[in-house]
């Protein structure tokens, strides 16, 4: 049995995050989709919400499980028995960042590979910031993330742009 863990901030979870785990768990037998509580950082969304909402986008695949961690991701992949650390890649641009950090894990867990799943085209220019920032100034998201993700975002955001 292949184990895979698919980790993000998902703050919040777009179509491209929707679609990589859709095309990651077609390879694995079981895939978790790990949502990073970070201390040092102020998401938009607290860790359980973001949990929450990647549940109900994900709800039509088995196989398939959302939970928190915090800390080093390969202490989760070494926890869980991760063989394998799935990631999308959007463009170039993040072709650095993510190669430092598989690199970085391989170092610290060589028994985990961390394969890439190349976004779709339709979905290569989507960022969870920039859904935030169109949110913030009452722009349309819905091309972008799922309906109940949308009107999470509306819910936070009063018609000031000030979070509520
Ligand atoms: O969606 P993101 O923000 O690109 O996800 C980044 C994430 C969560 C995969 C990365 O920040 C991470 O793995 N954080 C956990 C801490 C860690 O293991 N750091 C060392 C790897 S460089």
């Amino acid at each position: 049995m292949v184990l895979a863990v698919c980790p993000g901030s998902f703050d919040p979870p777009t179509n491209g995050h929707i679609d990589v785990i859709e095309r990651a768990s077609r390879h694995f037998d079981r895939l978790i989709v790990a949502v990073l509580r970070n201390p040092a950082k102020a998401p938009l969304f607290a860790v359980e919400e973001r949990v929450t909402l990647l549940k109900e986008a994900l709800v039509h695949l088995s196989g398939v499980e959302v939970h928190s961690f915090e800390g080093l991701l390969v202490d989760l992949a070494r926890q869980r028995g991760a063989a394998v650390i799935v990631k999308g890649l959007r463009s170039t641009s993040d072709t650095g960042y993510e190669l430092q950090m598989a690199d970085i894990n391989a170092t610290l867990l060589p028994e985990t590979d961390t394969l890439f799943i190349a976004a779709s085209p339709r979905w290569s220019f989507v960022s969870s910031s920039m859904v935030k920032e169109i949110a913030r100034y009452g722009g349309d998201v819905t091309n972008f993330v799922p309906g109940h993700v949308a009107a999470a975002l509306a819910r936070h955001f009063s018609p000031n742009g000030d979070k509520v």
